[in-house]
């Protein structure tokens, strides 16, 4: 699988090493609530959240909503569908949202107004890994993995078709795998 990538952007012991200073972090400005409530978007933040979590000290409440924002390629599409809310209350709750990627902002924009709406007591949102300059909606994450050039990435958590979520580092596939016809 590994022999996919073209090349990597962030190695699995980078991403370790990493996770536990954002844990720290995170940890630090919840020290004084009782009790967080994680959200994570799946698919994509599911290797991410099972690792920062063990490095969160506060206790958490867990769930995950699932949001589809890429048919199965490389091609965002502006309207972000929903397909699985939160089955917790989360009204007057302290709530951390942690994403996989920020792309154009679309997917988180829209997964923050619908836990907004829920009337939570504070919302912070954490993303794994933010792409320069692609910005097309105002999101500002409030804890935030690396930065990383304006490429298609995949891997720990994020695909290509669904594919490539188990790799352990983060990387750029070969170009001639970016369109495999037997994958639509
Ligand atoms: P946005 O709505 O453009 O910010 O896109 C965010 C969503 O698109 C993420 O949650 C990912 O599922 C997907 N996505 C964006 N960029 C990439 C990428 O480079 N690799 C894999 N998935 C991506
Ligand atoms: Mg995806």
């Amino acid at each position: 699988m590994i022999e996919d990538l073209e090349s990597i952007f962030v190695t699995e012991q980078e991403i370790r090493e990493r996770i536990a200073v954002l844990g720290r972090e995170i940890s630090a400005v919840y020290a004084d609530v009782e009790e967080l409530t994680v959200i994570a978007v799946i698919n994509g933040a599911l290797l991410f959240t099972a690792d920062l979590i063990r490095h969160i000290t506060v206790p958490i409440r867990f769930d995950c909503m699932r949001v589809s924002s890429y048919r199965d390629d490389v091609r965002p599409v502006q309207q972000p569908e929903l397909i699985d809310m939160l089955r917790l209350e989360i009204e007057g709750q302290h709530v951390l949202i942690i994403d996989d990627i920020l792309d154009t902002g679309h997917t988180s924009s829209r997964v923050i107004e619908e836990i907004r709406r829920l009337r939570p007591a504070s919302v912070r949102f954490c993303v794994l890994l933010e792409k320069e300059g692609r910005h097309e909606v105002d999101v500002r994450p409030d804890f935030v993995g690396f930065q990383i050039p304006d490429e298609f990435v995949v891997g720990y958590g994020l695909d290509f078709a669904e594919r490539y979520r188990q790799l352990p580092c983060i990387g750029v596939l070969k170009p001639e795998l970016q369109n495999p016809p037997s994958w639509s």
